[in-house]
């Protein structure tokens, strides 16, 4: 079997990013293994503050977040972070050749009932600066030099692409080491399932709310097929089972709080996701724009998310034009 390194050399990876998501992967196998003793380690349960985006913290947020700080500080290669638990990026190396923006335990209100959760990653060359800012990451999704995730499940799984396709690595627990078992992932372009929060539809703007009823009228209606719903209330979760077999995700936008153009966070959920899913064929939009295409104008950004097999994503997108 490839090891994820191998796999990373026969694409004629940079070293140094090999060397970087090498380390990524192994604070990652850490996480897993801290997720797997969970209860024993009393890490579950609140850490009593709130993030940037006003959202309580769990304990596992903050350990988490604190696992890759470090770990990324160790490799040299950082120049600066940004996490979804930093209010501002947060300087590393000042040689640093790369920035990486994370979410360190996306689906946290999964934590505690022992449902999936993973850590969502996103790189980019650094400027050649000394002093790194937050604007500095305001970079397009297209230019990232690879995204990813670790998905905490039955198995642990990174899914990763540097531009050369999407692929799927298991953890081995005997080497520890991320195994290749699917090279070159490809979401199907149809698909008769769909993912969201329909407890929030009173919020959706029209053509969302549309666009769903029409979906939930089956073979009766104008789509003139049965639809199936699932929701992990992980974004890892639910973009991992599309990667799998296809499906649409969305976290459209909603007029619950009208200062926010989504839940989901562009940097560290959004684009590394978008590229993941372009990389195997699918499509990745807001409800009118490609998300690599967006110019981000803040680290913590929200936006809409429409993903995964592309016919369904345009048929949505196009309910909106
Ligand atoms: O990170 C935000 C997030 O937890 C996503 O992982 C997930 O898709 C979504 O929020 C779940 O939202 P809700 O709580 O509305 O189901
Ligand atoms: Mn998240």
């Amino acid at each position: 079997m490839t090891i994820l390194s191998t796999h990373l050399e026969n694409q004629n990876t940079d070293p140094s990013l090999t060397a970087l998501i090498q380390s990524i992967t192994v604070c990652c196998a850490d996480i897993a293994d801290l997720l797997k003793h969970g209860p024993m380690n009393d890490i579950l349960g609140m850490a009593g503050a709130e993030n940037v985006q006003g959202e309580d913290q769990k304990k596992l947020d903050v350990i988490s977040n604190d696992m890759l700080k470090e770990a990324l500080a160790n490799t040299g290669l950082v120049k600066a972070i940004a996490s979804e638990e930093e209010e501002h990026c947060v300087p590393s190396d000042p040689d640093g050749k790369f920035l990486v923006l994370f979410d360190p335990l996306d689906g946290s209100s999964n934590i505690d009932i022992n449902s999936l959760v993973g850590t969502i990653f996103s790189i980019y060359a650094a400027p050649e600066k000394e002093t790194i800012e937050d604007t500095d990451f305001l970079i397009a999704g297209r230019k990232q030099l690879a995204a990813g995730y670790v998905l905490y499940g039955p198995s642990v799984i990174l899914t990763l692409t540097t531009g050369h396709g999407t692929h799927m690595y298991m953890l081995d627990q005997n080497s520890n080491a991320f195994l290749l078992f699917v090279d070159g992932v490809q979401i199907p372009r149809e698909t008769k399932e769909f993912a969201i929060n329909a407890a929030n539809q009173r919020h959706w703007a029209e053509p969302m709310q549309l666009y769903i009823s029409d979906l939930l009228k089956g073979e009766t209606g104008p789509r003139q097929k049965n639809f199936n719903m699932r929701w992990v209330a992980a974004m890892v979760g639910d973009v991992h089972r599309i990667l799998c077999r296809g499906g649409l995700f969305t976290y459209p936008w909603d007029k619950k709080d009208p200062d926010k153009a989504g839940k989901l966070r562009l940097m560290y959920e959004a684009n590394p996701m978008a590229l993941l899913t372009e990389q195997a064929g699918g499509a990745a939009f807001t409800d009118e724009l490609p998300i690599l295409d967006i110019d981000p104008e803040h680290i913590h950004q929200r936006v809409p998310v429409i993903l995964g097999s592309s016919e369904e994503v345009n048929i949505c997108v196009n309910y909106h034009r």
